[in-house]
């Protein structure tokens, strides 16, 4: 009898969480009619630790940590023009011209690796790449932080924050990688919606994102970063390469791997704050965001899209624009 008990309790049980559960997606469903879950909100805020993220922001500013002084992260990273340069391509240390146009540095965190063909896997070991890089003057961790230690104020600073070990390599690293991990852009009129706010939406753009959905551009730009979470080839549909003349860039991930399979393969670019990011593409070869919609159609899809299309998708991808410290990104350009 009590085993009988028992079983009935769990039976209840069961019944309950499973009608609980119902009414869990019921309401999640409800409550973003227009968002199928493939697109996830940035976080109101982050939980670094301010002191580690305040020097690293000193640090991104610091032209110091380059070679010959010439450039600060924040030169070609600029928080208030979407994060990057708004060149084709940036130039280097020495003033060459660089192969890669320049991502903007924003909600990089959400990225699954770093950099247009993906060869980082986080922000530190991207760090070092970038020390490395002709276009930051081919240096290294371990120069900059011979440099910095004959600046007193970067000691104290560093021995504050770090006491155990102070001013080293690793330290260097971290700072610079939890100041990035700052550098998200919540409120975006996209992630606005779904928290119930139904007028950050208006119809064209609701539409924009349903041909968005339902042609399948999220299949690839999906996720928190609406993009940043898998690799994929530049010309799934249409040969993209072959009538141009390709540089060491538009090989991709090939160029980290050495397979054959992975010539053109590039990391999805995340198309949060697309609208202050032009111009386009690993290679900056695309200006408009119309140019690079059409485009996309054509290599990834094998659509050609209708010019009203492109336009609506063009309003959509402008709900991704964000919020710096309170501030749209759009404001400032
Ligand atoms: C001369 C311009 C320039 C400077 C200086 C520079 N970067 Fe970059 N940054 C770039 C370019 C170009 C790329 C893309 C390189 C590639 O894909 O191979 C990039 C990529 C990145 C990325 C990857 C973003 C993404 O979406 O994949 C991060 C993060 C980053 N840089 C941080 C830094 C940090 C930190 C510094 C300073 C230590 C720095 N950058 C200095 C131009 C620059
Ligand atoms: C098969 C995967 C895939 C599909 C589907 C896809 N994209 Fe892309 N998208 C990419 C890749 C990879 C790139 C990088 C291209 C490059 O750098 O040369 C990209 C680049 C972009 C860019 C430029 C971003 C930047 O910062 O330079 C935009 C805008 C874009 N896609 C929008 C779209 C739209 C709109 C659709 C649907 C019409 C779409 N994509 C479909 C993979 C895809």
């Amino acid at each position: 009898m009590v085993k009988f008990d028992v079983w009935r309790a769990v039976l209840v049980g069961i019944f309950l969480v499973a009608c609980m559960a119902l009414a869990g997606t019921a309401s999640a469903t409800e409550s973003r009619p227009q968002n199928d879950g493939s697109i996830l909100p940035i976080p109101l805020t982050t939980n670094v630790d301010p002191d580690r993220a305040a020097l690293g922001e000193k640090l991104f500013n610091d032209p110091r940590l380059s070679r010959g002084d010439v450039f600060a992260c924040a030169t070609c990273h600029q928080l208030d023009q979407g994060g990057d340069d708004g060149l084709a391509r940036a130039v280097t240390n020495k003033g060459h011209a660089d192969i890669f146009n320049t991502p903007t540095v924003f909600n990089s965190v959400y990225n699954f690796r770093q950099n247009w063909a993906g060869p980082f896997r986080t922000l530190e070991e991207q760090a070092i790449g970038a020390f490395t890089n002709p276009r930051h003057g081919n240096t290294t961790p371990a120069a900059a932080v011979r440099k910095l230690q004959r600046i007193p104020e970067y000691q104290i600073a560093f021995k504050a924050v770090y006491p155990t070990d102070g001013l080293t390599v690793d330290n260097l690293l971290n700072a610079l990688a939890v100041y990035q991990k700052s550098l998200i852009t919540p409120n975006a009129p996209f992630d606005q919606f779904p928290r119930g706010d139904s007028a950050a939406i208006s119809a064209d753009e609701k539409m924009g994102f349903e041909l968005f959905r339902d042609h399948g551009c999220i299949s690839c730009h999906l996720g928190r970063n609406v993009g940043g979470g898998m690799f994929q080839k530049v010309g799934v549909h249409l040969q993209y390469f072959t009538d141009r003349k390709t540089t060491q860039a538009d090989l991709g991930r090939y160029t980290a791997t050495g397979k054959e399979e992975d010539k053109h393969v590039f990391r999805v670019p995340s198309l949060r704050n697309v609208e202050v990011t032009a111009p386009y593409f690993h290679d900056g070869s695309i200006s408009t965001l119309e140019s690079a919609v059409t485009t996309m159609g054509k290599i990834q899809l094998g659509i050609d899209l209708s010019s009203d299309d492109v336009a609506l998708i063009v309003k959509f991808l402008k709900t991704l624009t964000g919020e710096f410290r309170g501030r749209s990104l759009a404001a400032g350009k």
